[in-house]
């Protein structure tokens, strides 16, 4: 009998990078491998890079760098680095002269091709690198081993138009480019006859959805469709640009009854002039003026964002617009990010790049506020009845299960045990900064 076949993935970076991952699983079971957690045993170790911040860099050349002695031990381990970092010449130079323990090198383009490229490396005695610059029509049937079984990532469309002056996505994803709704419907179809009942629709822009088809079709339109799946109880969508919500997306969120009421809207920054200079296309004023269209017509929904702290030339009154956008808006939660220099983009080379110590002092001014906001937000929930889709036992207290309310806060609480996969109604008892804490109604302990 052979012996069996072992892979590891490990994951930087966002949703759509944990999207490919998942293909990437899908070739590799085909292809007769099973996933394995220590990578010690593992015939294939893939790492599915992230470039957007300079920290997700130095992680990934980190831990390669242990795969050294590793790779001494194992000499027919396959070691294969794929995704965004591998779209930039120079990182993939830098692995050809300082790192030999790897054998493969492939971008964000070419995943498709994964099973040929592997096949090349393992009968080659040189290392194997094949990056294409430009996405090409989008390969659609891939096999997909999915993390989850109830919940699911879609990615609805790849790459960004968007050309935000500090960030690296268009040149590591390419441009933009839709799925046909077909072919996002059939895959959607499919899942929700499997079990999944929750579905993240990802995209750099969601907002931006069908411009690049043939066929008239917007992404409200595209939610419209998506909400008469049977079997589909939750519809998520990731990540909105302000500049381009329509009125007619969130007539449909309000309309879509599986469209959960939860919106990922990043600001980045509140001042107009850093703004401008960031290449977003709204103003502050806009911004706000979005936010409560969207809470008028939507109300009791979440609202969370990303802000970027110390980009070029921000000044400590520039600074103060981005704290103004969150005590008005009142976030339910923000990721929190301090600029960082990314070679290539236009903000790489700006004057007045702001040094590490100021940023870190607006950066945790921002932290405070925006913990104390989330907390008191929480807190008002106390008492309050929440529909939560139960994902698993909680993870601080084995005790307690947890889950999701659709305006997807994490709650952990004391129900049920052999709930994965059901929607419960859960009276929050408690509100926190990072979670709630519940009780599932018309629970009996003695169960
Ligand atoms: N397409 C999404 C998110 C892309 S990256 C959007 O437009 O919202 C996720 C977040 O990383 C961004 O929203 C931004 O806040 C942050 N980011 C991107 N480039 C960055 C950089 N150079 N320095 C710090 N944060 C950055
Ligand atoms: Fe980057 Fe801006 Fe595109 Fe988002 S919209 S991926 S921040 S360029
Ligand atoms: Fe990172 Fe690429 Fe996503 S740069 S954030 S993995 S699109």
């Amino acid at each position: 009998m052979n012996k069996k076949k072992y892979y590891k993935i490990i994951t930087y970076g966002c949703q759509m990078n944990e999207n490919d991952s998942e293909k990437l699983a899908g070739m590799l079971n085909i292809l007769g491998y099973s996933p394995i957690e220590d990578e010690e045993k593992a015939d294939i170790v893939i790492f599915n890079t992230c470039s957007v911040r300079e920290n997700a860099d130095v992680k990934v050349f980190g831990n390669l760098g242990h795969f050294k002695p590793l790779k001494k031990r194992n000499p027919n381990m396959i070691l294969a680095v794929c995704g965004c970092m591998m779209q930039q010449q120079e990182i993939v130079n830098k692995i050809m002269d300082k790192y030999p323990q790897v054998d493969l090198v492939f971008g964000t383009h070419n995943l498709h091709k994964f099973p040929e490229l592997l096949a090349n490396a393992q009968q080659s005695p040189r290392i194997v690198v094949d990056v294409w610059e430009e996405g090409g029509e989008i390969v659609e049937a891939l096999p997909i081993e999915r993390k989850y079984e109830h919940k699911a990532y879609v990615t609805i469309m790849y790459g960004c138009n968007n050309f935000c002056s500090y960030c690296i996505v268009p040149y590591t994803r390419g441009r933009e480019r839709s799925r046909r709704p077909e072919q996002i419907v059939q895959e959607i179809t499919k899942l929700a006859q499997e079990g999944c009942k929750e579905i993240t629709l990802l995209g750099q822009n969601v907002n931006s959805y069908g411009k690049s088809l043939e066929e008239d079709i917007t992404f409200a339109d595209l939610l419209r469709r998506l909400n008469n799946i049977e079997g589909i109880e939750r519809i998520r969508f990731m990540t909105s640009h302000p500049k381009d919500l329509s009125d007619d997306l969130i007539a449909a969120m309000k309309e879509c009854d599986k469209v959960c009421e939860h919106l990922h809207l990043p600001f980045q920054a509140g001042n107009n002039k850093i703004l401008k200079i960031m290449n977003r296309r709204y103003t502050k004023e806009s911004y706000l003026n979005l936010i409560n269209k969207i809470k008028d017509a939507i109300p009791g929904i979440a609202l969370t964002t990303d802000i970027i702290v110390g980009f070029p030339g921000e000044t400590d009154e520039d600074f103060e617009d981005t704290l103004d956008i969150v005590r008005e808006v009142k976030f339910d939660s923000a990721f929190t990010f301090l600029y960082s220099v990314r070679e290539g983009t236009p903000a790489a080379k700006m004057e007045n790049q702001i040094p590490d110590e100021i940023k870190h002092k607006r950066f945790q001014k921002l932290l405070d506020l925006q913990h104390q906001i989330s907390a008191e937000e929480n807190k008002l929930l106390e008492g309050t009845i929440a529909e939560v889709f139960v994902e698993g036992v909680s993870k601080n207290d084995t005790e307690k299960m947890s889950g999701r309310t659709r305006t997807n806060k994490l709650v952990n609480f004391i129900g049920k045990k052999d709930s994965i996969g059901e929607l419960v109604q859960i009276k929050i008892t408690q509100g926190q900064t990072w979670s709630l804490n519940g009780v599932q109604i018309g629970y009996d302990d003695k169960e």
